[in-house]
């Protein structure tokens, strides 16, 4: 098939459909699978048809998890010794087959978490990429070693980065390979060895994508799977084995794991937390792009991603054109069963987001109104409408804690000022997109908001769709606790610590 990249994912790529279609034949024939730990068993169903179980996982025991750090912590100094090229040259190996497996695993993650084709192809991909970027990161760095400046002909001084040990990667059920894939990538190459604890809801993609790394041939010793629920997060996050850990996952949980990890001395916790991401929208604008962007960023994968777009600030000469243009868009848009070639909104994960969609809707009926959507859909499975709000205090819940479902708020602004003070009014700080012809507009916005990854004038997506090597992400503020991003030039780093070593000879 033509090899999935950033440029070939196009739903008009038929050979990327004839693929997927023959992935999905496959996944389908996994299904039903046992595997994992020692302890309670829990069914991952499908949250487009809950009727349908594809696996049973048992969950890691605290004596599994107990064991796995052991394990780990013990391979480590071997791996850490094992020369770079060589730790290199496996998670490219892993990568190649994470590449290779592209449509099956795409069709697994399809069945598992609800992702559309070209999402589900482009997480996989972007986990294989985001192991590439991490392996050229560490080659051009010629292992992350300085010769320094030298006080006298007797003395060499060199900096070297140092893998911690073992690194403990808690993964979201949102991008089940890619937020697993990336910081573990980046751990191993690095030098630590890792223990993963994805999240229950992405528990077969996750083991999916650990088998890629055996099979390339990373050593059983030095990654570990540990599936389960909080209490499995619990025991890692407590576990003084650990040395470094990266969750991705709500504010609330990285703000408790960043407190309850690093307890005794500092230790790196990176957190990447959620999103309220924003829009703005001004009177120069192509309503037409804007529209797009939004329609993606707000709907894409039913606005559970942490770069998701939730609120919209327009300014007024331009609000009912762009208002009317959104609903026009987003009612073109296809929902239903994500493995089926047009479906562009798939269900949410769970009965939960549910209910956190209907009283979203039901508290839009009585402050504000619903411009399209607003409705649970009446089939099997975890569906819901693309929803538009509009009407509300701009200080209203909506538009400041992050929902995790396909629900825009939007609201006109009389200036661009107030836009970027509105936009900048949150405790979260993940993306941003803009729309504007002005250049001192758009100089305005990137000099002004608080956010770590953003956009202009795109209509791929207003604040979604970053890709490794491309845009860097990662949070501002409560969104992310490393000020270093993912996908970028500073981020293996972040895995290493610095060791000054002075001889004389
Ligand atoms: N790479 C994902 C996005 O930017 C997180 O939407």
């Amino acid at each position: 098939m033509t090899r999935v990249t950033y440029a070939t994912l196009s739903s008009e790529n038929e050979d990327l459909h004839t693929s997927y279609e023959a992935g999905l034949r496959t996944a389908n024939s996994w299904l039903g699978a046992t595997f994992a730990g020692n302890g309670e068993p829990f069914t991952v169903v499908s949250p487009a048809d809950p009727a349908k179980m594809l696996c049973t996982v048992h969950a890691a025991t605290e004596s599994d998890v107990d064991h796995a750090i052991s394990v780990a912590a013990a391979a480590a100094p071997r791996w850490a010794a094992t020369p770079w090229p060589v730790r290199v040259g496996l998670l490219r190996a892993a990568a190649d087959l994470i590449s290779d497996r592209c449509p099956e695993l795409a069709a697994l993650m399809s069945l598992e978490v609800g992702k559309n084709r070209l999402e589900a192809l482009g997480d996989v991909e972007e986990s294989a990429d985001l192991i590439r970027y991490y392996c050229t990161q560490v080659e051009s760095g010629n292992g992350f070693t300085v010769d320094m400046a030298r006080l006298s002909d007797h003395e060499h001084t060199r900096s070297v980065l140092r893998p911690y040990g073992v690194w403990a990667v808690i993964s979201p059920f949102n991008f089940p390979m890619a937020l697993a894939a990336g910081p573990l990538g980046a751990a191993l190459v690095a030098g630590n060895t890792v223990v993963l604890k994805p999240s229950p809801q992405g528990s077969y993609t996750a083991r999916k994508l650990y088998e890629c790394l055996l099979d390339a041939g990373v050593p059983a010793d030095v990654v570990h799977l540990l599936p389960g629920g909080d209490e499995v997060g619990r025991a890692v996050v407590r576990h003084p084995g650990v040395a470094g850990l990266t969750f991705t996952g709500s504010y609330e949980a990285g703000m408790s794991i960043h407190r309850e990890f690093a307890r005794d001395y500092p230790k790196p916790v990176l957190c990447e937390m959620g999103g309220k991401n924003p829009a703005i929208i001004t009177a120069s604008a192509d309503l037409d792009v804007a529209a797009a962007g939004v329609a993606r960023s707000a709907f894409g994968f039913s606005g559970q991603k942490c770069s998701a777009c939730s609120r919209v600030y327009v300014q007024r000469e331009v609000y009912q054109r762009f208002l009317a243009a959104l609903v026009k868009r987003t009612a073109a848009l296809g929902v239903g069963d994500p493995v089926l070639r047009d479906t562009f909104v798939g269900p949410v994960i769970d009965a939960d987001a549910v209910r956190r969609f209907e009283s979203a809707v039901e508290h839009t009926r009585k402050v504000g109104r619903v411009v399209a959507g607003g409705t649970v859909l009446s089939r099997e499975g975890y569906f819901v409408e693309p929803t538009i709000v509009t009407d509300l205090p701009v200080d209203d819940p909506l538009f400041v804690d992050e929902l995790f479902v396909p629900f825009v708020a939007v609201a006109p602004v009389d200036s661009l000022d107030e836009a970027l003070a509105l936009a900048n009014d949150s405790a979260l700080g993940l993306t941003a997109g803009f729309f504007s012809a002005d250049e001192r507009e758009i100089d305005q916005f990137l000099d002004t908001i608080e956010a770590g990854v953003v956009y202009v004038n795109r209509a791929a997506g207003a604040t979604t769709g970053a890709w490794p090597g491309v845009q860097p992400f990662g949070g501002w503020k409560g969104s992310g606790s490393s000020g270093k991003a993912g996908g970028g030039e500073h981020y293996v780093q972040l895995y290493l610590r610095e060791q000054s070593r002075t001889v004389v000879s």
